[in-house]
């Protein structure tokens, strides 16, 4: 009896991690209309959206802090980054993190959304999100490219989330 209600126990938390990956924020939504800006270009999607000139959405984002993620997150951003991490990252990183049929021979990166990964985040915390940002910033070994330059501090802070939703 107890293997029974063990058994049944096993085929729920199955159903629960299927219905779980279905959910999974993903690529696949997106057309090709969609586009990812650069720093200057989300700084002008920015300012429209929030009435404010290219140089106030700019010191906005120079706020940021650097060390944890900000907490204001809307559609615009959560999309942003789905559309950056399409654009920029899947080619190596795989669409969905996995890494297996990307370009990059040596080094491959290493799979995201794992339960290494997931426990690197619930107990890491910000301190895990921060070494993320870094890595996405300043880049890492031969093959992984600094985006520093290239994207805006909240947007690179999405990628950081959407790693973690991965
Ligand atoms: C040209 C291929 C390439 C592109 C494009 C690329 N990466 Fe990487 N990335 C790599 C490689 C290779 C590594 C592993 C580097 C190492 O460990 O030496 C890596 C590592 C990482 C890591 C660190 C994982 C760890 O080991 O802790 C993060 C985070 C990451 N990439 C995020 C991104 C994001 C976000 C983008 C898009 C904005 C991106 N990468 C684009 C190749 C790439």
């Amino acid at each position: 009896m107890k293997q029974v209600i063990y058994f049944k126990k096993m085929i729920f938390l199955f159903i629960c991690c299927v219905a779980l990956s279905c959910t999974k924020s993903n690529i696949r939504n997106l057309s090709k209309d969609d586009k990812s800006h650069d720093r200057n270009g989300w700084f002008l999607k920015r300012a429209a959206q929030f009435d404010m000139s290219l140089a106030e959405a700019e010191k906005r984002d120079l706020a940021l802090s650097e060390s944890h993620p900000p907490e204001y997150e809307d559609e615009a951003i959560k999309k942003e980054a789905a559309v950056l991490w399409r654009d920029l990252c899947s080619l190596c990183h795989g669409a969905n993190g996995d890494p297996k049929d990307s370009l990059i021979v040596e080094p491959k990166p290493k799979k995201f959304g794992t339960l290494g990964m997931k426990m690197g985040f619930t107990f890491g915390g910000d301190k895990m999100r921060s070494g993320i940002y870094r890595v996405i910033r300043d880049g890492k070994g031969e093959r992984m490219p600094a985006f520093g330059k290239q994207l805006a501090r909240e947007q690179m802070w999405a990628l950081v989330k959407y790693i973690e939703r991965l």
